[in-house]
């Protein structure tokens, strides 16, 4: 494979890799910016980074070995890290979509058997190759909007054998698909109907059950509860958090998203990697995050879809919480695969800066899902994770909204978009 040498970025971003660990603060603002950069990737990996003319020295006796792409009016940034996606699902729920508009709300239509019970019907009636090649197709589009790497959910099957049946998808998914794929098992999604009035007897499956099949199948990472009023409370949430726990699952959690519920307090508690959504999250729920290092996973497409105030990322930024952000696509309060889209609301809808958005979608995304040492960064010497964008600076990026920018993806090195 021959080596790719990029020059002439108008801005190279390398999310200043020498620092270790989250992003908090005006640390979220630090993104090792080059001018005039350049980068020669090789065999998979970054070789070197630095300005066009530092590089044009060091590589003079290769440049005829190399393929050279000029970036010039160009910005170049690590891949895009999406930690939040309900990637696999059968069908699609656009007459929930009316009847929101219409006046119904999300809870009110879940708990008439809709929303995520929907999904979990028409996931259940998919076949296995017909769940693959959906989710291969969106993978497809994450991958034309900039995303490298991505996590993705279980929880529209509800049963042992549907949960297993999308975790094994992803599995092939990752395998066979440029993206990087992460897992999280999220049984615990919702209440599936046959266990109505017997919830119990449900988190206990969950426990007793799947969460000891997933981890012995090394079939995720992660372990994820919707702990919300009317799905499952804290109490539930964390039992089943800690039963995963104790099956080396590590903890995430859907929190505080519709009405506040002590979520952000539980991920703080039972030291959660990351807490997801918190729109309605409490000053002292997020002040525990900033304590305990939990990362909050924020989703400002879903506030926006489901006309609802977006969490206050501004707030967390400034109480020292490590911010990440995310499509969260689903079929449901958020079918999207733009995290373009989604750093730009980040800016207008939570005040996060372009520089705080960029890097919530980068370094801070990687080490919400375990991953902050192979991506978010273009690092010497890691895997050559890359995408150059139609625009001359990362401001431009956020700026110009709506549109995908996206103009060349490399993933490990290799030309994938
Ligand atoms: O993160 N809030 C819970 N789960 C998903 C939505 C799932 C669905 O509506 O299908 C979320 O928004
Ligand atoms: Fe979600």
């Amino acid at each position: 494979m021959k080596p790719i040498w990029i020059k002439h970025a108008s801005q190279l971003i390398t999310m200043e890799p020498g620092l270790t660990g989250p992003r908090t603060g005006s640390g979220m603002s630090e993104l090792g910016i080059i001018e005039d950069g350049s980068v020669w990737m090789e065999s998979g990996k970054v070789i070197r980074t630095g300005t066009t003319r530092q590089l044009e020295r060091e590589f003079e006796n290769r440049v005829q070995e190399a393929e050279v792409v000029d970036a010039s009016g160009k910005l170049v940034t690590p891949g895009l890290v999406d930690p939040h996606t309900h990637l696999v699902f059968g069908g699609t729920r656009e007459e929930e979509f009316e009847r929101r508009l219409e006046g119904a709300s999300y809870m009110e239509i879940m708990n008439a058997g809709g929303g995520i019970h929907a999904t979990s019907r028409m996931t259940r009636d998919a076949t296995e190759e017909e769940l693959f090649e959906q989710a291969y197709a969106r993978l497809d589009s994450f991958l034309k909007h900039g995303v490298t790497t991505l996590e993705g959910k279980s929880g529209y099957g509800l049963n042992t054998e549907t949960e297993l049946k999308q975790l094994r998808v992803m599995k092939k998914l990752n395998s066979v698909h440029p993206i990087d794929l992460i897992s999280t098992f999220m049984g615990a999604h919702a209440v599936p109907h046959e266990y109505k009035g017997q919830e119990e007897a449900y988190v206990n499956l969950l426990i007793e059950t799947m969460i000891p099949i997933v981890a012995k199948e090394g079939l995720a990472r992660f372990n994820d509860v919707f702990c919300e009023k009317n799905v499952f409370t804290p109490t539930q949430s964390e039992r089943i958090l800690e039963a995963g726990k104790r099956f080396g699952l590590v903890p995430k959690v859907h929190a505080d998203e519709i009405e506040p519920y002590g979520g952000a307090e539980l991920a703080a508690r039972v030291g959660a990697i990351s807490a997801e959504h918190l729109l309605k999250a409490s000053e002292a729920g997020r002040q525990a995050m900033a304590e305990k290092g939990t990362i909050a996973c924020l989703l400002p497409a879903t506030a926006l879809y489901l006309r609802e105030e977006a969490a206050n990322g501004r707030r967390m930024i400034d109480q020292g919480v490590a911010v990440a952000i995310s499509t969260d696509c689903n079929p449901g309060s958020s079918p999207t695969v733009s995290m373009p889209l989604v750093m730009n609301l980040a800016c207008i809808l939570m005040r996060m800066t372009p520089a705080e958005a960029l890097c919530a979608a980068t370094v801070n995304a990687a080490y919400a899902i375990g991953e902050g040492e192979q991506a978010g960064k273009i690092e010497e010497g890691k895997q050559a994770d890359l995408v150059m964008w139609n625009v001359p600076s990362y401001q431009m990026l956020q700026y110009a909204f709506g549109v995908n920018h996206a103009r060349a993806v490399w993933k490990k090195g290799v030309r994938v978009v």
